[in-house]
């Protein structure tokens, strides 16, 4: 099997900001609820013409030329994505015509805000083999798409953006073990009932307002603390390290109290998580894939680091990564 590593990479924000005052203005809440319980000021929402794969492509563009790769070099393209620019074609395929990367194998994934460490998970599996030798990992969100603008308890939450990363063979360090999970048992936690087959879109579906996300965000709170401290633990396990060793921990960005409860119970200081939901609120599989590389841009990630991604979202669904940069 051949080690495989993060070679590059993007990052890319839509420009337009809302913060916490502008929803004051919208539904009955205050800048104090949310910066107290979510650790959330401001988010970034697109403009009208912007589509997820929009957000991808600029994402993808800056990690190939971090990469050094150009887009023909790509074998595999995967975008994990719950927001996608339509349920067919895949976003992946808007992503590889836009790059001009037409040897890549392309496709997406649906696992929510674990999505982006699902990818990873994937593309390492087919360049270990010697399948492909680049791969293309994106994490993309227009959540603003999905956000029921009427429902405080959602609305103050998500925002938009896109995150990516090259993985190719690398001659050490690289991606040092990986665990992923999930239990569909607890689906009705999180989920958009309307649109699907399930609840194909008609005008009731519309009016009962099934098209926007539906979440028992304490429930999920309460999982999301134990699955990610326990995903930490089994990643660490496999790759016979301890949470010492850690240098830097990209956690989900859903809420600054389940990121700090799961610091505390690894042991971790503050000083070793790595947070950007002030500025961005939850992005879904684009959080850790931004958060990963404006922690390399500023200089938190340097050669040699021990990184660990860790993720949970809706599924439940969760994994793991630790990389050795
Ligand atoms: O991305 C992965 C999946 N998502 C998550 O990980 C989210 C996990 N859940 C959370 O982050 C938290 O549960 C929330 C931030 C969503 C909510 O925080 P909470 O501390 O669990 O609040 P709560 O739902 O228990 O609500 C407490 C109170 C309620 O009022 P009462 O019943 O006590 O009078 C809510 O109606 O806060 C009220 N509330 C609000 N008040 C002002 C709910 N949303 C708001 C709001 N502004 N935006």
């Amino acid at each position: 099997m051949k080690r495989v590593g993060i070679i590059g990479v993007g990052e890319y924000l839509p420009k337009k900001i809302l913060t916490n005052a502008d929803l004051e203005k919208m539904v009955a809440t205050s800048d104090e609820w949310i910066t107290t319980r979510t650790g959330i000021k401001q988010r970034r929402l697109v403009s009208s013409h912007e589509a997820a794969s929009d957000l991808a492509i600029n994402a993808a563009k800056e990690a190939l030329k971090d990469a050094g790769i150009k887009p023909q070099g790509l074998d595999l393209i995967i975008v994990a994505t719950i927001t996608p620019d339509m349920q067919f074609p895949s976003t992946a395929c808007f992503v590889q015509a836009a790059l001009g990367a037409k040897n890549a194998v392309c496709f997406d994934i649906s696992a929510a805000c674990a999505g982006f460490v699902y990818a990873i998970v994937v593309a390492q599996q087919f360049i270990a083999r010697g399948t492909y030798k680049n791969a293309l990992v994106v994490g993309t969100e227009v959540l603003s798409s999905i956000t029921d603008w009427e429902d405080r308890s959602t609305c103050v939450l998500f925002g938009d953006g896109a995150g990516a990363a090259v993985l190719s063979e690398v001659k050490s360090g690289g991606i040092l073990s990986t665990y992923l999970g999930g239990d569909g048992s607890l689906a009705d936690l999180l989920m958009l009932p309307g649109g699907g087959s399930r609840n194909p879109a008609t005008h009731k579906t519309i009016d009962k307002r099934l098209h926007y996300l539906k979440m028992e965000g304490n429930e999920i709170f309460k999982s999301a603390v134990k699955i990610m401290t326990h995903t930490a633990q089994i990643a660490l396990k496999q790759a016979g390290l301890k949470c010492s060793d850690i240098d830097l921990v990209i956690p989900h960005q859903a809420n600054v109290r389940i990121i700090m409860a799961m610091a505390k119970r690894l042991g971790l200081p503050e000083e070793k998580i790595y947070l950007n939901i002030e500025k961005y609120g939850n992005m879904s599989s684009a959080s850790i894939a931004i958060a990963l590389c404006e922690a390399v841009r500023i200089g938190r990630i340097k050669k040699g680091d021990i990184i660990l991604l860790d993720a949970f979202g809706a599924g439940l669904v969760w994994g793991a990564c630790l990389i050795k940069w």
